[in-house]
Order: structure tokens, then sequence, then C-alpha cells
């Protein structure tokens, strides 16, 4: 069942957008009425979800950066303000989940992930905060993972140590940002099936294991994922800020 939310006249930028959670979360924005912006590193998929969306009638952009550049990050939100005037929504979606143990893992593979899963979320806050503040309005929502709470996923320290910052900042951000009429949330999903989990979901002994822990017993979708993005983008969110809110079967209960 999916919630109805009016984004009309709203302009959103989801980023890593090209398939996955991301590309669920833009299509969702966009049926609701959301002018999109598609981000990806991945110039053919960003296109192909833009194309998508335009195909079932929605608005769409798509525009290839990454998002741990900071400079490049500031001209795609200019490239959005220019196109339309303004910007409503941002999802922070775009990730990276290398796996390597602590005492194996290279310089550059930790680098790599606080960079794109921490640093890209604040990079993209602040420049699309900026835009938000003139405007007096906005709304951010931070894709951490239950791993940025008590999960510890094996060999994942650096993805780990990447969402749990991402919970954090999500808090300060929404401090910071609510006298200037822009709320920030997080969602942590739990196992969800995107290209992200393929490897994973063809491991018979871990599916086994998730499969005892989660309370639900299957994976969730992306589209669900989508759905609880929408709601905290909606106005019926409009007294909720700073919380990192679970979509996860009931694997992790706080
Ligand atoms: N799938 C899960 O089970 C799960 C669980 C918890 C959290 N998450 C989080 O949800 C988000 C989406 O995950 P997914 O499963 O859809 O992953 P995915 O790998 O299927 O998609 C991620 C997308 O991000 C893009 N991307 C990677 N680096 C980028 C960069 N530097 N700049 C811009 N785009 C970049 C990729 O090209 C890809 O299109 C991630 O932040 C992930 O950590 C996923």
């Amino acid at each position: 069942m999916k919630i109805k939310v009016d984004l009309s006249n709203k302009v959103a930028l989801v980023t890593g957008a090209g398939q996955g959670i991301g590309q669920a979360i833009a299509q969702r924005l966009a049926e609701c009425g959301a002018k999109v912006c598609v981000n990806d590193i991945n110039a053919d998929t960003a296109r192909s979800t833009a194309e998508l969306i335009r195909a079932r009638g929605g608005e769409a952009i798509d525009y290839v950066v990454s998002v741990d550049d900071g400079a490049g990050v500031q001209r795609m939100v200019q490239a959005i303000t220019e196109r339309w005037g303004r910007l409503d929504i941002l999802v922070n979606n775009a990730g990276v989940e290398p796996t390597a143990s602590v005492l194996e893992m290279a310089e550059e593979t930790w680098d790599k992930t606080l960079g794109v899963n921490l640093k890209g979320s604040f990079l993209c806050s602040q420049t699309a905060g900026r835009v938000m503040r003139a405007q007096g309005s906005g709304v951010i929502v931070n894709i951490a993972s239950i791993a940025g709470h008590s999960i510890p996923i094996a060999l994942r320290s650096a993805y780990c140590a990447s969402k749990a910052g991402v919970v954090g900042f999500t808090k300060e951000c929404a401090r910071e940002f609510a006298e200037y009429g822009i709320r920030v949330n997080a969602v942590c999903p739990g196992v969800i099936i995107t290209p992200m989990t393929e490897k994973l979901r063809h491991n018979e002994a871990m599916m086994a294991k998730w499969m005892q822990e989660i309370p639900q017993r299957r994976l969730g979708e992306a589209e669900e994922v989508a759905e609880l993005v929408l709601f905290l983008c909606s106005d019926s969110a409009s007294y909720i800020a700073g919380q990192a809110i679970h979509v996860d079967g009931g694997k992790v209960m706080v």
C-alpha cells in the first residue's frame, strides 16, 4: 500500500539514484509530483533512472558527479537551482560497502568509504542546506543503516563507522538546521534486495543467519525504504527531526 503525498512544485535531489534504493526513492518522489535530479557516478544508470521517470510522466534530469567532490556538488546544486529555481528535498543515498578485515584494509578503502558515505552527506547537506536556508524550508533524509546502530556487519568496519557517523551527523544537522525550517532525519535500512546485497544474498550460510535474526523472516524491498523516505519528506512528518528510523523487518529493536 503506497502512501499519498503531494509534492507538486517541490524539487528533489537524490544521490546514488541510478539503481537500488536511490532509484526507488527518485521514482516515488517523481510519482508524487516532485521534479527530481537523479545523481550518480554511473552515467548510464543515472540516465536510465531519469528516462524511466520521464517515461512515466514525471520530470527528471540526471547529473553525474561523485558526492565526495565538493566543487562538483556545488555545480550540481547550482544546475538544479538554475533550472528549477529551488531545492526542497535532499536524499543522501549514495553509498559504497567494500569488504575487508580491519587488519587487511587498505587506507584508501577506509578513506573512500568515509568519503562517499559520510563526507558526501556533509557536502550535499551543506550545499543544499544553504539553498534551503535562503528559502526558509527544506527536508533532508540521510540513508544510514542498521550498521550505524548496534549491528556490526562482518568485514565492514569502514561501512559501519561511516553509517554511525551519518546518524551522528543527522542529529547535529537537524539541531542546527531547525531554525531555518529545515528538517533532517535518517533512515536505517536492514538488508534490502538491491545490487549492493547481491553477493550476500547468494551466501547461503549468511542468508540462513539473517533469516533467523529478522523477525519478519524476509529481506526488504527498495520500495519499502522509499515509502518511509517519502513520509519523512512530506508535511505529515512536520514535527519529526533528528531521528534515525529503522526499516528492517524488526531486526533492530531500540
Ligand atoms: N541494500 C541494503 O541492504 C542497504 C542496507 C542499509 C543501508 N543501505 C544504504 O542505502 C544506500 C543505497 O544502497 P543500495 O543497496 O541501493 O546500493 P547500490 O550499490 O545498489 O546503489 C548505490 C548507488 O550509489 C552510487 N554511488 C556510489 N558511489 C557514489 C558516489 N561517490 N557518488 C554518487 N553516487 C555514487 C552507485 O553508482 C549506485 O548507483 C546506501 O547508502 C547503502 O549504504 C543499503
